[in-house]
């Protein structure tokens, strides 16, 4: 009986992985202990040999061969899509196994099936809002706690009746009627709110195997499905709190969805990549804020280029600030700075360096918006009300660093960009930034 000495190391060298991430420094290690886990826990699935263990091989050499391809062909600026899509795969898979064992009639299969397909739909629409497709990002729906409230009647009756008259007939129209269920739950939310929902889809897709694992006794299956489970709503409760929400209002009272707008009718101020150059090389402090558009433009290597240059040529104290939810995934930003080998110790959270803007020359906000917008603190109407934000406008200068005036991924206005101090930099965030860089070199 090898098997559960396998589950527990497997379980083990997860755990163990987690830890490891917890830190920058030690997140490339906790990957490669996360990959051995995860390869003894598909060497399980051989012990004892299925019968039909050449299906098993083509799904995993299917399944690996896509994995592979994603991997290497996503761009590092598309990465929340590829969460989004993995969290769904996640639901899919549960799906299948609830499907393939519907004869057993087991309820942990149902809840699982159930909690699958709302994963499953969800996840894909929340793919589509996060890849700017505009009609999954504008359309809201009227009534939609009402209807929810209906679907979820629907699927429970539909459990029931698959349980009285055990019909694989009812066992379809529940997971139709929770895939229904994942869309509406999902479509209406816009605004700042994604990250709360991709967080919690990621535990949804935990649950869901945990709830597989006990209808098929796999303790590795229940083990992973909590920590991914507890996992996700470890992280949605961070994302809860950054944004100054609850997960009742997220899904009872959802703001606004997404309106890209423009402010034509309003004057900002801007100033050319030279002129920007000769100030910052002249200041003492520098807070640079980067947003989506600095992933978006992958302009992480110019910014630490303009960062080194200022500090080493012109003695300027040069930091970074991360937003919680700066960019479109949890750590988007981390992630993107430690590729271009920014060091950990010039990365500072918002609460820790809030109270240093108004002892600052310059924050240079790249690509970001929603998360620098004053709104956000004095305007009730406004959809992001309550969330804290990046304290920029207390310095002496502000830089955007984008490309028009238009609106982040909220769909707000951002009344900063005709604040006095406030200066514009139209443009790519990488071009831009290599134009500073350029003549920072000069
Ligand atoms: P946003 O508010 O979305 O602003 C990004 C800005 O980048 C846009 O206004 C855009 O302006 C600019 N931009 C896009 N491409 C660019 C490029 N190539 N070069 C220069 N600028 C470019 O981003 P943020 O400030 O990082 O805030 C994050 C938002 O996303 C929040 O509302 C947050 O709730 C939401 N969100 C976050 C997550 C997570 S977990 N982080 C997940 C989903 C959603 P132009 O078009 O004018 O260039």
């Amino acid at each position: 009986m090898i098997l559960p000495y396998i589950y527990t190391i497997s379980i083990c060298a997860l755990i163990l992985a987690i830890r490891f991430m917890s830190s920058p420094r030690s997140a490339h290690s906790g990957a490669i202990i996360g990959i051995f886990g995860m390869i003894l826990a598909i060497l399980s699935d051989f012990i004892p040999l299925p019968q039909h263990f050449i299906y098993l091989i083509m799904a995993l050499v299917c399944g690996a061969t896509i994995g592979i391809i994603a991997g290497l062909k996503i761009k590092i600026s598309s990465l929340p899509q590829m969460v989004a899509i993995l969290n769904g795969f996640g639901g899919a898979a549960a799906v299948c196994i609830a499907a393939g064992d519907v004869h057993m009639f087991s309820p942990s299969l149902d809840c699982g099936g159930i909690i699958g397909a709302i994963t499953f739909s969800g996840s894909i629409i929340a793919f589509c809002k996060l890849h700017g497709f505009s009609f999954f990002q504008k359309t809201s729906i009227s009534h939609h706690t009402s209807i929810n409230f209906i679907l979820l009647l629907l699927t429970v009756l539909s459990t029931i009746m698959f349980h009285c008259h055990n019909e694989p007939l009812y066992f379809s129209v529940m997971i139709f009627l929770s895939l229904l269920l994942g869309v509406f739950i999902v479509l209406p939310i816009g605004g700042a709110d994604m990250p709360i929902i991709i967080s919690t889809l990621n535990a949804c897709s935990g649950w869901t195997s945990v709830a597989i694992g006990f209808a098929q006794n796999n303790l590795l299956l229940i083990s992973i499905g909590a920590i991914i489970g507890v996992g996700g709503i470890v992280l949605a409760n961070i994302m809860i709190k950054a944004m100054n929400t609850s997960l009742i209002k997220l899904f009872f009272h959802p703001k606004i969805n997404n309106q890209t707008t423009d402010s034509p009718n309003k004057l900002a101020q801007s100033i050319s990549p030279q002129d920007a150059a000769f100030i910052m090389q002249n200041s003492a402090k520098i807070i640079i804020v980067p947003g989506f558009g600095m992933a978006a433009a992958s302009a992480q290597h110019a910014l630490k280029n303009m960062a080194d240059l200022l500090r080493n040529k012109f003695s300027v104290d040069v930091k970074y600030a991360i937003h919680p939810v700066a960019g479109r995934m949890p750590g988007h930003m981390n992630v993107l700075l430690a590729e271009a080998n920014v060091s950990y110790d010039e990365v500072f959270e918002l609460e820790d360096i809030n109270h240093e803007f108004s002892e600052t020359d310059v924050a240079y906000v790249i690509g970001a918006n929603d998360i620098t917008n004053p709104d956000a603190r004095t305007n009730q109407s406004s959809p992001l009300y309550g969330m804290p934000i990046l304290e920029v406008s207390k310095a002496k200068t502000v830089f955007f660093i984008k490309r028009s005036l238009k609106s982040g991924y909220s769909g707000v206005d951002n009344p900063l960009f005709f604040a006095p101090n406030t200066y514009m930099l139209y443009g790519d965030a990488k071009k831009v930034t290599e134009e500073i860089d350029k003549f920072l070199e000069q």
